[in-house]
This record gives structure tokens, sequence and C-alpha cells, in this order.
């Protein structure tokens, strides 16, 4: 199948799913039209720059840590929150940059995931059919035909939610909050009275000597810009192509178009048709992409997404987000690997142990079990040791607040919790608690990978 040309709006002549039906066409093409003249959100130097972080990780010498909101939502906006997120985060690099002796590439979940697919197009309460909630870009969440209707108008709140979190983002990164001398100040509220934030104390500790060590030799906040930033990039799932065409640029230095409404744009499950209209979107944009692969994927079709996403096989190009959940990966994962090292395609493998393990819980809430998400991260890094390949990083859906959504970990959250604090717009997050649970028990796994891959190599040399 030989592809046509690419050009920003060529995905409009495919067949697209997971689409609102928009009222009013013509309301639609006016804030299309506005969209297209409002600022980038991002700059393609700082995509590339991503992508060149991931090309470390696909040669095994860095891990991906991308975490935040399933969706994003307009009435939890608030300084508090992004600055929860963003610290969990670091906190969770830290555990995982330690244990592993790698750097961290750090990807957001934020500043622009307000879009989501859903499984039915309608919701049907006391015989009433209204659309269903599509995140907060598509339409509202309260169920009254006003609020479902689908209202292009959102997506200016949308950017502008997008260009007030990026900026904050950019500030914490850069402006002082994640010089690496704050360790510890990374772990206040709730975390810090948790055993994994003793545990999370006892590291900062052993930090803050390197760091006197280091300053002993001169290496200072004002010497050393590692020590004094960070780099933090975002992403969100490319579903609504309208709103994502309008941010398409072409960049000055290379003439070559970028997607300018995060640094990583990602296909979801339900939309990776190798016909598609995301497909074909993302093919053409030069951003590092991501593709969600699930558990009904064969090794033949993500074979030929790879060959139309990354048809020059450029590392960090393409990150497969596998989310097969914890029965099926051990089944369902080697033949992909497989297949993907025969042909010599590199790609960073990451495994999101949400999306395949969701369920509902006997009250009714849709849930996670900790331990099922754990047994699948678990079965990911076995599954990449064993193949000999790199497991390239994690995909987790969490906030920094202390909610109550997936139940388990050792905060033992049971299902008649999950009331307390269920805050969620879409799908259950891992709290802050949780999430740092998960990081501590990753960087186990990445240590022991790096001592079989040292002793290997000594084995092989001697
Ligand atoms: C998501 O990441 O929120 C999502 C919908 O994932 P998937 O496409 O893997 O189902
Ligand atoms: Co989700």
């Amino acid at each position: 199948m030989m592809a046509g040309k690419w050009t920003p709006d060529s995905w409009r002549g495919k067949p697209i799913k997971q689409q609102p039906q928009w009222p009013d066409e013509g309301a639609l093409a006016e804030v299309e039209a506005k969209l297209k003249n409002f600022p980038p959100l991002v700059f393609a130097g700082e995509a590339r720059r991503l992508r060149e972080h991931l090309a470390k990780v696909v040669e095994g010498r860095a891990f991906l840590l991308q975490g935040g909101d399933c969706a994003e939502s307009f009435a939890e906006f608030h300084p508090d929150n992004i600055r929860d997120s963003f610290r969990v985060l670091l906190q969770m690099a830290v555990v995982l940059t330690h244990g592993a002796s790698l750097p961290v590439v750090k990807v957001g979940r934020m500043a622009g995931q307000f879009v989501k697919p859903r499984s039915d197009d309608f919701e049907t309460k006391d015989g009433v059919s209204l659309p269903s909630y599509r995140g907060d870009m598509v339409n509202a969440m309260e169920f009254t035909e006003e609020a479902r209707t689908p209202d292009p108008q959102r997506w200016l709140q949308a950017y502008s939610q997008s260009a007030a979190t990026l900026n904050l983002l950019r500030a914490f990164a850069h402006g002082g909050f994640s010089d690496l001398h704050r360790v510890h100040g990374w772990n206040l509220g709730f975390v810090e009275q948790s055993p994994q934030g003793e545990k999370y104390r006892e590291l900062s500790d052993r930090i803050a000597e390197t760091l006197g060590f280091m300053e002993a030799c001169g290496l200072t906040s004002e010497t050393t810009p590692q020590i004094r930033e960070t780099e933090f990039f975002t992403s969100h799932e490319a579903l609504l192509l309208n709103y994502e065409q309008a941010l398409t640029r072409i960049d000055s230095l290379t003439g070559e178009w970028y997607d300018c409404s995060a640094h990583l744009v990602w296909v979801g499950e339900r939309t990776r048709q190798p016909d598609g209209a995301q497909v074909e979107f993302l093919r053409g944009i030069k951003n590092p992409i991501a593709l969600k692969a699930g558990p009904t994927i064969e090794p033949d079709e993500l074979l030929r997404l790879i060959d139309i996403l990354s048809p020059e096989n450029e590392p960090g190009r393409l990150t497969l987000i596998c989310r097969m959940g914890a029965d099926k990966v051990e089944a369902r994962l080697p033949p992909l690997i497989r297949a993907v090292e025969r042909e010599g395609r590199k790609v960073v493998w990451a495994c999101d142990p949400m999306h395949g393990n969701t369920v509902k819980s006997s009250s009714g809430y849709k849930t996670r079990h900790v331990d099922k998400i754990l047994a699948e991260v678990l079965s990911f890094f076995a599954i990449h040791q064993a193949e000999g390949t790199h497991a390239g990083g994690v995909h987790f859906e969490m906030t920094g607040q202390d909610v109550t959504e997936c139940v388990g970990g050792a905060q033992a959250i049971t299902e008649s919790g999950l009331a307390d604090r269920y805050h969620t717009h879409c799908d259950p997050r891992l709290n802050a608690n949780q999430a740092l649970e998960l990081a501590f028990v990753i960087a186990e796994m990445l240590r022991s990978e790096r001592t079989a891959n040292a002793d290997g190599r000594i084995a092989a040399a001697s």
C-alpha cells in the first residue's frame, strides 16, 4: 500500500472513530480558524530534544516515566494540583534514577489531556439517552442535554488551561523548585506520614549527603544546571484531530511539521487502525509519537503500524505503550517483541499497567487493583529480561492528591473505601502513595536488570 501525500489535513479523507457530533459545523470551523492564530504551546526544538532522550531509552541508557491524569478537568484546575502531580513525578524519578543509575525522562499526561474515547456514543439513564461525556474539551460531565452537547468553545478554555499549566510546569522545572537540594521538600503532605514517605526520606538523606560531597568538589546548583533544574515534557492522546491540526505548525528551522500542542502525542488503542485518521495524522508530524498496543494486536499488524508511523526507523520517534492486562501480558507481549526485534525496528517499550486492568467494584465504581498493576509491571520486566530487550518505561494514571480510586497497595484501600475521595473524571488513578510505592518496586527491578546485564558482560568477557 503506497501512502498518499501527507498534509496537516490529509486525515480528513480517512475513516475516523471516537468523534463527537458537533451540532454546528460553522461554529466548529470558526474556533479552528481562531486557534490557528494562537501561539504554539511547545516548540519544535523541545520536541526534538525529547526524541533524543527517547533514543537513549531505546539504547537502554535511560528510562521513561510518563504519568498524570486520565483526563484533566476544568473543575480540578488549581496550581496546587499541578504542583502535587509534578512533585510526585519528581519523587518517582528520584527513586528510579537512584535505583537504576539511569537518567529518567519525565513526561506528564498534562497540559492538554482533555479528550477521551468512550465505549458507547450514548449514555442512558432512566430512559433518557444523551451523548457520552468525552472530556472537558468536548462537553461536560453533568447528565443534562445542555451539558452533554459538544461545544467547540470549550477548546479555548482547554487551550488556555494548557498554556497556564505548561507555564507553571516550566517554572517548577527551571525556577528552583526542582533543585536536587530540595529533594526533602518534595515529600510533603500526606505522603510524608506514610511508609513510602519514610523510605523516601531515607533516600533523600543519602542524596543530600552526596550533594554535600559534590559541593565540596565544586559542583553546586550555581555551577551545575543538572542539579539546579530538570527537564519536563508534556503529552496527551491525539484524538480530536481538528484541535491538533489547528496547533500543527511548520518549524522555521527545519521546514518540518510539528504538532505544537504537546511534546509527544499518542494514538489510543481504539483509534489505531492503520488506514484510520489518527494514524494518518501522526505519521506526518515530526514529534516523538506513541502507539497504545492492547491484547488484541497481532505482530503483523504492529509491524505494519510501525512501518507507517516510523518509516525511517529513527530511535526515539516511536514509543510502544503496551497495555495488555496482567493476565494477558505473558501470552501477548513476547510475540510482539520478537517480531519487532527480528525486523530490527527501533522502539521504546513502555508498560501501561492501568488500562488492561480496569474492573467494576462491587460498589459500582470503576477501579484497579494495585496488585494487578504491579503484576503487569513485574511480568513486563521479566519478559524483557528473558528476551534480552530493555524494559524502557512506564505509563501511569496518577495524581498527587490523596484520592481513593485504586484499591489495595500498602495503604490497603478497600472497595467500600472508594467512595471516600473518588474524584476522577474518567479512569481511576493511583494516588501519590500508591505511585511512590510502585516506583520503589520498579527501581528494584531496574537495579536487578542492571546487575544481570553487568554479570552477563563479565561472563561474556571472561
Ligand atoms: C488512556 O490512556 O486514557 C486510554 C484511553 O488508553 P487506551 O487507548 O490504552 O485505552
Ligand atoms: Co485512562
